[in-house]
């Protein structure tokens, strides 16, 4: 290793996609802010920052989106209200909200046009300079005992290199997906060779196929700086790790432990409310009496 790894404290999520897989509704509420059970699918992602020990969060908006700071932020109006009406309980649960994301530093970048999932993460390339950082989508939620995010944390600080999150698909579905084709070195640790978007089944290099998690290097930065518009008019990341690869570049691949709960299309976010309703313990035992009732 040639240079000193360096501590990651930060992530960028993007969320000015233009969600077109949830139209209408996402004209009103992006699809970070879907519930799932009682929470919005970005409170279940700043859950997992702050498990891992990640300390400074880069949102990168559309224009004028505040839902995310006014989620996250103290409301002392409300607090006050509150306590006028005695709804002692209710404040409790809401300063525990509030206690829970403490330690924690929020800022925001604007992306102005919707140009591509690697056009958003260059819109905060200016916060993060020259270390590494985590990146990760807010439309995947991963349910395991360590954090996913955590998970690629170790796999960075011992290869020093940029780290993709993959999981295991069943084969006739990898077509929805960016599929890897690998080279495995250890459990659970792939170098990828390939990325191949949404390929045929007869084309699909393996079953393992990228999940919206990374760790991105200043180099990853430096080809995002150069890369232009694809196809379609847009900076994706796959297109940019391709070329990284292609250009002899190491990349690693972190096939993830943990339940990956998929929310960007609306079979798949009703799979996960499912999976989440069904084993959260306020609502489980009511919800599958009330499910064996439905014809
Ligand atoms: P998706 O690939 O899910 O795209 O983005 P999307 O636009 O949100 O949704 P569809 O495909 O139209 O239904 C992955 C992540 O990148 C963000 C999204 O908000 C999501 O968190 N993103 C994507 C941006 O922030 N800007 C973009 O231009 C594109």
């Amino acid at each position: 290793m040639t240079e000193e790894t360096k501590e990651i404290k930060k992530i960028i999520i993007p969320v000015a996609g233009l969600g077109t897989r949830f139209l209408p509704l996402s004209k009103v509420i992006s699809k970070e802010f879907f519930p799932l059970v009682d929470k919005p699918a970005i409170h279940y992602i700043v859950e997992e920052v702050k498990k891992s020990g990640i300390k400074e969060i880069v949102f990168v908006v559309s224009p004028g989106q505040k839902a995310i700071l006014n989620y996250f932020e103290k409301d002392s109006d409300l607090e006050k209200t509150l306590i006028k009406r005695k709804k002692e309980k209710i404040l409790k649960e809401l300063k525990d909200f509030e206690e829970m994301f403490q330690g924690i530093s929020f800022s925001f970048v604007t992306q102005k046009t919707p140009l591509g999932d690697g056009h958003a993460i260059l819109q905060a390339a200016k916060h993060v300079k020259d270390e590494p950082v985590v990146v990760s989508w807010a439309d995947d939620i991963i349910d395991s005992d360590e954090p996913a995010m955590a998970q690629l944390i170790n796999i960075f600080k011992t290869c020093n290199a940029p780290v993709v999150a993959l999981k295991r698909v069943p084969m006739e579905k990898v077509s929805a997906y960016g599929v890897v084709a690998v080279e495995k070195i250890a459990n659970h640790l792939y170098k990828i060779k390939k990325i191949v978007e949404k390929p045929e089944l007869s084309a699909a290099p393996s079953d393992l196929v990228i999940v919206g998690r990374y760790v991105l290097t200043p180099e990853v930065f430096k080809y995002l700086k150069k890369s232009e518009p694809s196809g379609k008019g847009e900076i994706i990341l796959a297109e940019v790790f391709d070329k990284m690869l292609s250009e002899g570049k190491i990349i690693y691949g972190c096939e993830l432990k943990g339940e990956w709960l998929e929310c960007g299309d609306k079979l798949k976010w009703l799979k996960s409310f499912f999976y989440l309703s069904l084993k959260d313990p306020r609502f489980k035992d009511e919800l599958r009496q009330y499910l064996k009732t439905i014809k």
